[in-house]
């Protein structure tokens, strides 16, 4: 049997991980992964967390099984983080999940579940776990337009002229904030008409929510998917915990689905069936943390204060690298790093100018020139800046 199987392709994202580690080379630099790093290279165990599991392992009294979809508090702590009161309570199910990822995999579930033959429309470019779970899923899927490479910002003419194709009953795929990989995203105003194309289609959203405090501030990049959540009748949100709350292993996230406060009973009912199926209970540890923390005021206080100073610091590596930039290349073409928002940018490189950053300078980012800003440091901005040029001069 096993004999059968085929060789997969590699993740290129995780790929670059096992690159980036194996080069021996003294100054290489990991722009690779999503992954926040603090000026020394460390992704740090957040304040609050570290003082969650302390008082976890003093209190903690069973590791017995949770519910199938998490612990109550954990989802209505996560809820109202997200929604803020924007939806009332008798219309929203949700189950933790696996991370972000399994959230997104959870809600393609239930959409093949619920619309067999609906299809599924994806901003291009998007996050690649995104197409790859799509298609392992056999979920037919469409394309929008969403970046304009030559501005680096969002191609709304385009996406709104591909929005106006969407069929009712299919859904649309959004990035709810700090979108990956381009780090382009729509103003108030364009998510206005990005909600009412997504009404007027009679389709609807699934939102990917893996940033929530990475871009403007934790109220702020909730602010599209409360809208969206507020004014259309059904809407699905994959959120994830792994970036805001630095837990990336302990794989917390929770998919939330709202709806007809009628059908609450039914839709909460399959997404404890769709866990159940793929892996019984959620985990635990991280969500428990993340209760912890939203639930108690000295805790969550101290948690927001870290997660500003990460997003602040990835605001002041943008500027520095934009001016970096315009210095090493004499020109604006990268003016727009400083204007994205969240962990990545797509720098419009080409693959052969990526391939010579990581040849010639041990830099390492996405193919598709994305790059994590928060693999950055004040001591790395320059000699980013200066690789860039060069590989641009050939
Ligand atoms: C990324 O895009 O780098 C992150 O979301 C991590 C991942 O799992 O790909």
């Amino acid at each position: 049997m096993l004999t059968a199987l085929k060789p997969q392709p590699a993740d290129k994202i995780l790929q670059l991980i096992q690159m980036f580690r194996e080069d021996p080379r003294d100054g290489k630099i990991d722009l690779g992964v999503g992954v926040y790093k603090d000026p020394t290279g460390l992704t740090p165990v957040m304040r609050a967390v570290k003082a969650a599991e302390k008082r976890l392992w003093e209190t903690e009294t069973t590791k017995t099984y949770t519910g199938l979809a998490g612990e109550p508090a954990y989802n209505a702590a996560m809820v109202e983080l997200i929604l803020a009161g924007a939806v009332a309570a008798d219309r929203v199910a949700s189950v933790a999940t696996p991370g972000g990822t399994g959230a997104v995999r959870q809600a393609l579930e239930l959409i093949r579940m619920a619309a067999p033959g609906a299809t599924v429309w994806i901003s291009n470019p998007t996050w690649p776990n995104h197409l790859t779970i799509v298609k392992y899923l056999g979920i037919p899927m469409q394309e929008y337009r969403y970046f304009d490479a030559a501005t680096g910002a969002v191609d709304f003419d385009g996406m709104m002229a591909d929005l106006a194709q969407v069929k009712a009953g299919d859904v649309v795929l959004l990035h709810g904030c700090c979108h990956n990989p381009t780090g382009a995203n729509p103003n108030p105003v364009q998510w206005l008409a990005i909600c009412e194309a997504i009404a007027k289609a009679g389709a609807v959203p699934l939102i990917d929510l893996a940033y929530q405090g990475f871009g403007d501030g934790l109220e702020m990049d909730a602010a599209a998917t409360r809208l969206l959540a507020s004014k259309l009748p059904e809407v699905l949100i994959a959120a994830s915990c792994s970036k805001n709350f630095g837990i990336y292993r302990e794989r917390t996230g929770i998919l939330i689905a709202i709806g007809e406060a009628s059908g609450r009973v039914v839709t909460q009912g399959n997404l404890n069936f769709l866990n159940r199926q793929n892996f019984s209970f959620p985990p635990d540890h991280g969500a428990r943390l993340v209760t912890m923390i939203l639930d108690d005021e000295a805790l969550c206080a101290d948690w927001k204060a870290e997660l500003e100073e990460v997003r602040l610091n990835m605001l002041t590596l943008r500027q520095l690298l934009a001016e970096a930039l315009r210095a090493e290349t004499g020109s604006d073409r990268f003016g727009f790093v400083a204007e994205h928002r969240g962990m990545f940018s797509r720098l419009g490189l080409t693959p052969e100018q990526v391939e010579k950053l990581r040849t010639d300078h041990a830099v390492y980012m996405v193919g598709d020139s994305r790059l994590n800003i928060a693999g950055l440091n004040r001591t790395t901005v320059p000699v980013l800046a200066r690789a860039v040029a060069d590989v641009l001069r050939g």
